[in-house]
């Protein structure tokens, strides 16, 4: 088994470099995909600083960034090495400047997560994982709740971009099915990321999500699965990168517990197919 640990520690030294400026800098604000969905100059900057940096070190290596897609670049994950980048994930906090905005930065080879870093820059929380070897906030090893009881459960979701009646009622309708269940309670960090490194580290005990994208969570997904934690499909079912749909849990008894209640609103995948 190739050890990518060399890619790892690059990716680490980068992800934590390139925030020292970059927040300092004035936000200028653009739509994406509607009313909700920000971009800033900063996110545009951010993954090109981290995308030259790679390249530079790594000349053959491919790329999924968020601003990279949204330019009009293929969202397509092969078996080549691939570094799948979310510069600023958190991206209307960091415009509102609520504290909790991350830089998400996986590597997958074979269409399998190698390593993932999640840098929650206001909080100073370097998390990180390699397949197999375990999941780490800041040196410390993690581990998820361990939670089997969903009536004990504090979930984590997120509110998301979408505006149209079918995602807000099936968003709105989910969270009430799950408070009846019922369950201890519901939060909203505003970073998927972030979310789901809760639950690697038993801040929370699940986080389900529909309609976030594969460069929000790749990370953050090795991280639950190295927390001990599980991850599935919305449904329950195996997970799918590319879905843009998720389960994490502390166990698979909260993870069904979820998709029993849960459901899911239709939205496009990453790649298109
Ligand atoms: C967003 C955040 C947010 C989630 C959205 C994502 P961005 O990512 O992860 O929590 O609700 O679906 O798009 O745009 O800030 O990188």
């Amino acid at each position: 088994m190739a050890d990518w640990g060399k890619c790892l520690d690059f990716g680490v030294s980068i992800a934590r470099q390139v925030v020292l400026d970059a927040f300092e800098a004035q936000k200028v604000v653009s739509l994406k995909t509607s009313p909700a969905d920000l971009v800033t100059e900063t996110d545009q900057g951010v993954e090109n600083l981290l995308i030259s940096a790679i390249k530079e070190k790594y000349p053959t290596h491919k790329f999924i960034g968020e601003e990279s897609v949204a330019a009009g670049a293929s969202p397509v994950l092969t078996d080549s090495p691939t570094w799948i980048i979310d510069p600023i994930d958190g991206t209307t906090n960091f415009v509102h400047r609520f504290p909790f905005v991350a830089i998400s930065i996986a590597f997958a080879v074979n269409k399998q997560t190698e390593f993932g870093i999640v840098y929650s820059c206001m909080e100073d929380k370097l998390y990180r994982a390699q397949r197999g070897k375990g999941a780490f906030c800041n040196d410390i090893p993690l581990r998820t709740s361990g939670l089997e009881d969903i009536t004990k459960a504090l979930v984590v979701t997120e509110i998301g971009t979408e505006r149209d009646d079918l995602s807000l009622s099936t968003l709105t309708s989910n969270i009430y099915r799950l408070l009846k269940i019922p369950i201890h309670g519901i939060r909203a960090v505003g970073t998927a990321a972030v979310d789901m490194c809760l639950v690697a580290s038993a801040g929370a005990d699940a986080y389900y999500h529909v309609g976030m994208h594969c460069w929000d969570i790749a990370a953050s997904a090795l991280i639950v699965s190295e927390a001990g934690g599980v991850v599935h499909d919305i449904s329950g079912g195996k997970f799918d990168l590319m879905s843009r749909r998720v389960i994490a849990a502390s166990s698979r008894t909260v993870a069904r517990g979820i998709a029993q209640v849960v459901e899911a609103f239709p939205c496009e995948r990453d790649d298109g197919l």
